[in-house]
């Protein structure tokens, strides 16, 4: 009699989760088979009157009976879960992504790429040179003789007596003169080290751009004309700019460049110091004793130089104030650019 209530329960049971389609439905489902008073349950209770000899195979029966509905209704319940899951009407696509913070480039190098773009456009290949020099390519070839005073423009970090963290980059102009032959046009970035106190203006160690080009015919218009090319490019089209002479070892005639003040616009201020301009660069004609360092002819050929501090190019841009701001990696400053 238990085994044919069995095969009924059995039967119902199949009947009852085939026609299941929720997760609400297979609950009900669960209560009415499986919780205290569910029928499956209820079976067990009357295995208590079953004869003695008869409990194994009747006991077997509705343990397997059991198993299979526990098993249908977990199968069934996971099936709900994963599509729950993947259906597409539960996703909710006006929620807010997840955010994943990217880095960016340092604002050097952004200012460092900016200019080659503009220099590449005009003809000007990148090299680049060593920052442990010889003092013969960071002074001596360049034309500052030993003992001169003009070394002492340049406070000077030595780490031997004929070596140095080189003070600026223009001894890669020697290097590649040393293996090229005119025409030469290039720029030369890179890293360059003073003996300075740390300031608001002035750290140990910073980063400059250098140009040359040297061929025949090459003139100081030809200069002017490049570097003001180069500064619209850079600052805007309406920039003001002017070239006062000045003096370098290894250029003659030499010159600086102002532009207008970022900050007053000329007016004059405290960071132009009430002079309305500021310098940006420095410049001139190759020396010819320089060429004589290169063995190039100075009979034939002629050249321009110039040279940039790269920090200093980007305070003027961005109104940056305090030259240390760029090697601190304070998060708030990185990424306002
Ligand atoms: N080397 C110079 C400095 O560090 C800058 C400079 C001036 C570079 C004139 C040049 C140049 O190539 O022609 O102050």
């Amino acid at each position: 009699m238990l085994l044919e209530e069995v095969d009924r329960i059995r039967q119902d049971f199949n009947q009852d989760i085939s026609e299941t389609d929720s997760e609400k439905k297979l609950e009900l489902v669960r209560i009415k088979y499986l919780s205290r008073k569910g029928s499956v349950t209820k079976l067990f209770e009357q295995l208590k009157e079953v004869p003695r000899e008869d409990k194994p195979v009747i006991g077997k029966q509705l343990n397997s009976l059991r198993q299979e509905v526990t098993d249908s209704i977990n199968s069934l319940k996971s099936k709900f879960g994963e599509s729950k899951r993947t259906s597409a009407a539960e996703i909710d696509l006006t929620l807010p992504g997840t955010h994943f913070k990217i880095g960016s480039k340092h604002l050097l190098i952004q200012t460092l790429d900016e200019i080659k773009t503009i220099f590449k456009g005009m003809g000007f290949s990148v090299y680049e040179g060593p920052e442990l020099e010889s003092d013969y390519y960071n002074f001596e070839a360049l034309n500052f003789p030993p003992d001169h005073p003009a070394r002492d423009m340049q406070d000077t970090f030595f780490v031997s007596n004929d070596f140095v963290l080189r003070t600026h980059t223009t001894p890669v102009q020697i290097r590649i003169m040393e293996k090229m032959k005119p025409p030469v046009r290039g720029i030369m970035p890179g890293r360059v080290y003073r003996n300075e106190a740390i300031s608001a203006r002035s750290y140990c160690m910073f980063h400059q751009v250098d140009g040359i080009y040297v061929d025949t015919d090459v003139t100081f218009a030809e200069l002017k004309g490049t570097l003001v090319s180069f500064a619209k490019q850079f600052y805007g089209s309406d920039l003001k700019y002017r070239f006062r002479p000045s003096f370098f070892p290894f250029t003659e005639p030499s010159a600086e460049m102002d532009i207008t003040c970022y900050i007053c616009k000329g007016e004059g201020c405290r960071v132009c110091k009430k002079t309305g301009w500021l310098e940006i660069l420095g410049c001139g004609m190759v020396d010819p004793n320089v060429f004589g360092y290169v063995n190039y002819d100075s009979e034939k050929y002629t050249g321009y130089a110039f040279g940039m501090g790269i920090e200093r190019i980007a305070m003027l841009k961005y109104g940056i104030d305090d030259i240390r701001i760029f090697f601190e990696n304070d998060f708030r400053f990185l990424k306002q650019f």
